[in-house]
């Protein structure tokens, strides 16, 4: 039996295999951050296709954290509503599909990782201490508003230099009082905004976290301080660490990983055991590059938990059906173009290369 259509608990969550949608920005919500018939149609089809947890694309937890002009909101309980049309649509098209919402908060309007990002004018340095506990609790209420909605766990977006890694990495962190300086008060941030999640949806719903596990820029934080970060948030509370890394021109990085990482496809297959180790009895994902089914079987066997797709689940949604059904396809589709990536700067996201 693959081991990739073997479920896997975390806390009281069962997913069905081990394909998770990693976040992917829709840029399909109307102009006020709330959910449209696409988005619905967008998650109906991927859980149709036997994705077994789907993480949403990054909802904004305020509006000075929206990057893209059509991305989805957290901020109010009248986005409730949408966002349980989300819920129901995934849990009703995909059987025992389990589905995540991934908060974000921008910062500096993601400090350049993606594309089409608004400039918000926000600057970390100078944000008072009422000002970060303000931006704190509005994760926690964003996490109690996806509880309501009906989602089965909370996504933090805490990598790529957005709000979180910006507090996180001496790249972006040049605070020289307890929110910044050594990597226990650059910490800080993430480990308050896991707690007052954690306050508002209670221990039993699992609470997922990504997290870079390098930045890839001189003067950034490299795998040793990531691997203590990991092990501080698994801690704090957090059920699932999916790792990735980078915080600036994603297209030219990714370009470079694909090329090191050559026929063994996932960028960050290195990172396996050192955070398996780190984050203990903990669920691990990684995410990068993973395109076939011979490649996600030797990283299960390696000890990973959950295996990260993004861009192969744009241009298939139903990708792990034919996988499961192996004897059609083993590889995905998807060339790692970045076509999609540079369209979301103006457009609802689609596969550019293949759906014209
Ligand atoms: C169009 C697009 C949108 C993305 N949006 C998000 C997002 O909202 N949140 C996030 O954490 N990562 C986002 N990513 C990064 C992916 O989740 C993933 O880490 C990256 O694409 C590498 O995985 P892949 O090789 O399977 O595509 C996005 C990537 C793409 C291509
Ligand atoms: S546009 Fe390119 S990178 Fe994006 S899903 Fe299509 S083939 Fe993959």
């Amino acid at each position: 039996m693959l081991k990739s259509f073997t479920p896997l608990s975390i806390k009281h969550m069962t997913v069905k295999n081990r394909i998770m949608r990693s976040a992917t920005m829709e840029n399909m919500a109307d102009e006020d951050g709330f959910v449209t018939d696409q988005i619905i149609k967008l998650y109906s089809d991927l859980a149709a296709g036997g994705t077994g947890l789907i993480i949403t694309g990054a909802c904004a937890v305020e509006k000075n954290g929206q990057v893209w002009n059509r991305q989805m909101a957290a901020w109010d309980d009248q986005y409730i509503n949408g966002l349980e049309r989300i819920a129901t649509a995934i849990h009703r098209s995909g059987k025992d599909c389990k589905c995540a919402v991934q908060l974000h908060h921008g910062g500096l309007a993601g400090f350049g990782y993606s594309y089409g990002g608004k400039n918000s004018g926000f600057s970390l340095s100078d944000l008072t201490t009422a000002e970060i506990k303000s931006i704190i609790k509005t994760f926690g209420d964003g996490a109690l508003r996806i509880k309501k909605a009906g989602f089965d766990a909370v996504a933090v977006h805490g990598a790529h230099g957005y709000l979180i890694s910006q507090f996180m990495s001496p790249v972006t962190n040049n605070r020289t009082d307890h929110w910044g300086g050594t990597l226990s008060n650059r910490l800080r941030f993430a480990i308050e905004v896991c707690y007052a999640i954690k306050e508002k949806i209670g221990a039993p719903m699992p609470l997922l976290w990504k997290i870079n596990c390098d930045d890839y820029i001189e003067g950034g934080q490299g795998i040793d301080e990531y691997l203590q970060a990991a092990f501080v948030i698994a801690e704090s509370g957090v059920d699932l660490i999916e790792v990735s890394g980078g915080v600036k021109d994603q297209i030219r990085l990714r370009a470079k990983l694909k090329q090191q990482a050559g026929p063994g496809e996932a960028y960050f297959r290195f990172a396996v055991k050192p955070f398996k180790q780190a984050i203990g009895a903990k669920a691990l994902a990684v995410t990068g590059g993973i395109r076939s089914l011979p490649i996600m079987e030797e990283l299960l066997n390696d000890g990973l938990d959950l295996l990260g797709i993004c861009r192969p689940l744009i241009c298939e949604p139903d990708l792990p059906d034919k996988f499961q059904a192996v004897s059609k396809q083993v590889t995905a589709r998807c060339i790692s173009c970045n076509k999609c990536l540079l369209g979301i700067a103006n457009e609802p996201v689609k596969c550019v290369e293949f759906c014209k």
